[in-house]
C-alpha cells in the first residue's frame, strides 16, 4: 500500500466509525491527512437543517466560507439562496455541504487526491442526513458522487437514484450547474430553472 492508499483507508475507517453528525464533524476536525487543512482558516462543515428532505453538495469553500466557516455565503452562495427560494427552499428546510471541507488556496479546483480523501466523510454525511433528494451542484460534486466522467452539461437535468443505506432506501439525485458558473454564464439560468422546477415537483410528489 502506498501512502495515499494508506491515507484513504484511514479516512474510510474513521468515517465508518462515525455514528452521528456531531461525531462526523469532530472526526473531520481532527483529520490531518488532507493538506487543504494546513492553509485554511476554518473547517466548513455544513449549514441548514439536518432533518431536511433536501440536501445539496457543492464543490469547495471559497474566501468568505473560509472566513466564516459556513458554506455558500459568498456571492455564489447568495445566488444559491435565491435559486432555493424560487422553489420554496431555504436553510431551514435544506441541508448544505461541500465535497471538501477546507478552502483550496486561491479558490483553485480541489485535486483528485483531496476529493478522494474527503469522499468517505461526504458519503457518511449523506448516509447520516439520509435525504430524499440530493442536489449535486457543479461538475466536481456530480462527477464524484455519480462516479462519472461526463461533463456537467450532460449530467444536469437527469434524475438518478442511489441507495446510500443498506436498507435499500433510495435517494433521488439531480445534478445542476454550480451558481458560480451561472454568474459567469447567465444564459444557462434557463436550464437551471427547468432543473429547479423538476426538483420542486419531485419534492412534492408522493413517490419519494
Ligand atoms: N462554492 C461552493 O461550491 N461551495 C461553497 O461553500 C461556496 C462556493
Amino acid at each position: 500500500m502506498n501512502n495515499i492508499q494508506k491515507d484513504l483507508s484511514y479516512a474510510e475507517g474513521l468515517a465508518n466509525s462515525c455514528k452521528d453528525l456531531q461525531g462526523l464533524e469532530l472526526t473531520i476536525r481532527s483529520f490531518d491527512r488532507c493538506l487543504l487543512k494546513n492553509t485554511a482558516n476554518n473547517i466548513v462543515f455544513s449549514d441548514g437543517n439536518p432533518n431536511a428532505d433536501l440536501m445539496l453538495i457543492g464543490e469547495a469553500p471559497g474566501f468568505e466560507e473560509d472566513q466564516s466557516g459556513i458554506p455558500f455565503v459568498g456571492i455564489a452562495g447568495q445566488l444559491l439562496d435565491k435559486m432555493l427560494l424560487a422553489i420554496g427552499q431555504n436553510r431551514n428546510n435544506t441541508y448544505i455541504t461541500n465535497m471538501v471541507f477546507w478552502r483550496p488556496p486561491g479558490n483553485r479546483k480541489p485535486t483528485e487526491e483531496e476529493i478522494s480523501l474527503c469522499y468517505p466523510f461526504v458519503k457518511k454525511h449523506i448516509e447520516l442526513i439520509n435525504p430524499k433528494i440530493l442536489i449535486l451542484s457543479g461538475a466536481v460534486a456530480a462527477q464524484s458522487i455519480l462516479k462519472s466522467n461526463l461533463g456537467i452539461t450532460r449530467l444536469r437535468g437527469n434524475w438518478s437514484k442511489i441507495s446510500f443505506l443498506k436498507n435499500g432506501e433510495y435517494t433521488y439525485i439531480m445534478p445542476i450547474f454550480h451558481p458560480a458558473y451561472l454568474l459567469r454564464s447567465p444564459e444557462k439560468k434557463k436550464e437551471t430553472w427547468e432543473d429547479l422546477k423538476s426538483i420542486k415537483k419531485k419534492l412534492t410528489s408522493t413517490d419519494i
